[in-house]
């Protein structure tokens, strides 16, 4: 790669500018960019109390020659472009020649480089802007840049930094993302001392590996895509469905190497994955464009991140059939291969439900509703194994047992106080649409009516209040696996795991870092019944990583709970059978605040019988 000459750019004020650091991450970005633009094969990026004291970038670039190393930190000073007009032809990630200024002004900076036909570097030390000493050293060839004390001047942006947690997940998930864009780099990500990333140049694939561990990897599709005579190639890794995830931040969709944020494209991934991922998850995908840069625009906006088409509709229709074809071939065609073990997990095998122990009623509840008006004795709460299902297809064994069971489970009020007495009612339970369960039972006034319960609504209270007891009083109870499970996580979520274990194994788990990205999970919640596949287990972290990567532990715990409470909930559209219904409401009974799912939306209506009446006219 050939150096050009640092220059004034002619036409700077064309250029779109603003600010360019904010936060630790934003000086991460543009020197990793001025490495690559280089020409490094490796950068090594060090932080410090997350990148607040300290952000050292090391490369081994073509360096900066020490005549023009003053003239790099003024504003408007580039090797990159001459004027506006070489924005047509861009081929390097910088162009508006502004970083270096605007970093050196608001930290204290020191600077280390030397090219491949100097003998000697040069180092010079800059404060606030001003720069203080410039003198010869021997050094390697490349660029070695210490960022310290960001902010040292101006104490209010220091004030509003946030976390370290907080920053330095912004700076991790940054740096993953130029691992990804540039999976020839060698790149290496140090914090306080401790090795967050170490990612050989490689190909795409093994980088998806050291980024986001095995799983994700080993479920990621390589698709490359060409044509013969037009600027335009595609290539990067699809995701299957069961990898999609709660939203799209994990994916990154890079234009000639630079990450961008294009809702248009992602609108054209997921329009791809239509109909076989579940409501509400995105794809998970790394792609990578390469177009005539003349036909983007990517000086829309001072951070570079956002971009916009000439031809969007080309750009749409182009993405979204080339995906199309290929999701259609590698996971609709496969999709039964893929999926038919997956789904079995969820299925509760009818042997498997004969065999549940009796569900016992703790001396509590029996307390609690012995105080209320309609006391039934300890006894009749004590429920018998049951062996009925609901629908036709469920086997009944002997139908004399069945019909005591049925009569016994339908008949038997469930009551506890402040909570209306319940029982189900003749001849259903749970209605077609398996969302709702109709019973029949009293309010709090006595009076008779119909009440319906949302299942799902219902279930994520009980959940919630599991894991805030487990969380709050250490109440509740967890389970050991038999054997451990060896969980590996991506760079970000291991920092989420290691800085908050505590608290997550609060929720009932007992995670231990086994080393490297690598954790030991030893107990589980008992709320999560079977042995999990180490699947859901990532499914969760990431999920919980997500909420809870930009804020402290604490600012998110009820959101976190929530999430729990809602992934370990019985879905709409689950069947119940009448011994799951009546689980269900023995636990929610037993609830602080019975009436509402995490979220705060009902979980049981009513409608009295007068009510009904009115509604039939048969009472004005
Ligand atoms: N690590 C590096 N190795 C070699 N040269 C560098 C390095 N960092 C900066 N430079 C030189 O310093 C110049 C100024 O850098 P600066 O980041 O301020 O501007 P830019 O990269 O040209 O544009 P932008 O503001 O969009 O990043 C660059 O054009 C480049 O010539
Ligand atoms: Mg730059």
């Amino acid at each position: 790669m050939k150096r050009k000459k640092i220059k004034k750019i002619i036409d700077s004020e064309k250029i779109a500018a603003g600010e360019v650091c904010e936060r630790p991450a934003n000086v991460v970005k543009e020197l990793i960019e001025n490495s690559i633009d280089a020409g490094a094969n490796e950068i090594r990026i060090v932080v410090k109390k997350a990148g607040k004291t300290l952000i050292q970038v090391i490369d081994d670039g073509m360096g900066i020659p020490s005549e023009e190393i003053i003239l790099a930190f003024e504003r408007h000073t580039s090797s990159k472009i001459r004027t506006i007009k070489d924005l047509d032809n861009l081929s390097t990630l910088g162009f508006r020649g502004e970083a270096l200024a605007s970093i050196t002004a608001v930290s204290q900076v020191e600077i280390i480089s030397r090219t491949e036909s100097d003998e000697v570097g040069v180092q010079i030390f800059i404060d606030g802007g001003k720069c203080l000493d410039k003198k010869e050293i021997s050094c390697p060839k490349g660029t070695n840049i210490k960022v310290k004390n960001l902010f040292f001047n101006i104490p209010a942006r220091r004030k509003f930094l946030k976390s370290d947690a907080t920053e330095l997940g912004h700076i991790t998930d940054l740096i993953q993302r130029y691992a990804l864009a540039y999976p020839d780099i060698h790149f290496i990500y140090q914090h306080n001392e401790l090795t967050i990333l170490n990612c050989p140049s490689n190909d795409l694939k093994t980088t998806v590996f050291h980024i986001y561990g095995k799983s994700s990897a080993k479920y990621m599709e390589l698709i490359k895509y060409s044509e013969d005579g037009m600027y335009f190639k595609l290539h990067g890794l699809l995701g299957h469905p069961q990898l999609s995830k709660k939203n799209r931040n994990y994916s990154s969709i890079f234009i000639n190497h630079r990450y961008v944020i294009s809702d248009l494209l992602f609108r054209a991934v997921k329009e791809a994955y239509k109909d076989i991922l579940m409501i509400g998850k995105y794809p998970f995908f790394i792609l990578h464009i390469e177009m005539d840069p003349s036909k983007i625009d990517f000086n829309i906006h001072p951070k570079k991140l956002y971009i916009r088409f000439e031809n969007e509709d080309f750009i749409y229709n182009k993405v979204y059939n080339i995906l199309r074809k290929f999701v259609e071939e590698k996971f609709i065609i496969k999709e039964t291969k893929y999926l038919e073990p997956e789904l079995d997990k969820y299925v509760i095998k009818p042997e498997e439900n004969v065999k549940q122990p009796p569900r016992k009623v703790d001396d509590e509840a029996v307390t609690r509703s012995s105080k209320a008006e309609n006391t039934l004795k300890k006894e009749e709460f004590i429920e018998k194994p049951v062996q009925l299902r609901l629908t036709d297809q469920d086997k009944i064994e002997t139908s004399q047992n069945a019909l005591l069971a049925d009569t016994y489970i339908r008949e038997k009020y469930i009551i506890t106080e402040n909570f209306p007495k319940l029982h189900l009612i003749s001849h259903t339970g749970q209605l077609s649409n398996k969302v709702y369960v109709l019973l029949e039972g009293l309010n709090e006034n006595d009076e008779p009516g119909l009440f319906i319960l949302d299942q799902h609504a219902a279930s994520e209270r009980i959940n919630k209040e599991f894991f805030l007891e487990m969380y709050e009083k250490s109440k509740g109870s967890k389970q050991r696996l038999i054997s451990p499970l060896k969980i590996e996580v991506s760079a970000t979520e291991r920092f989420f795991l290691e800085s908050n274990l505590s608290e997550i194994n609060k929720l009932g788990f007992n995670f231990e870092h086994f080393g490297g990205n690598t954790f030991i999970l030893r107990e589980i919640p008992s709320i999560i019944q079977k042995l999990p596949k180490t699947e859901l287990i990532n499914e969760i972290i990431s999920d919980i990583t997500e909420i809870g990567k930009e804020r402290s532990f604490a600012e998110v715990k009820e959101e976190i709970i929530n999430y729990m409470a809602c992934h370990k909930s019985i879905r709409g559209g689950d069947d119940l059978s009448l011994k799951d219904i009546r689980d269900l409401i023995l636990d929610l009974s037993q609830c602080k605040d019975p009436f509402h799912c995490a979220h705060s939306r009902p979980t049981l209506r009513f409608i009295s019988l007068k009510e009904l009446d009115k509604l039939f006219k048969r009472r004005v």
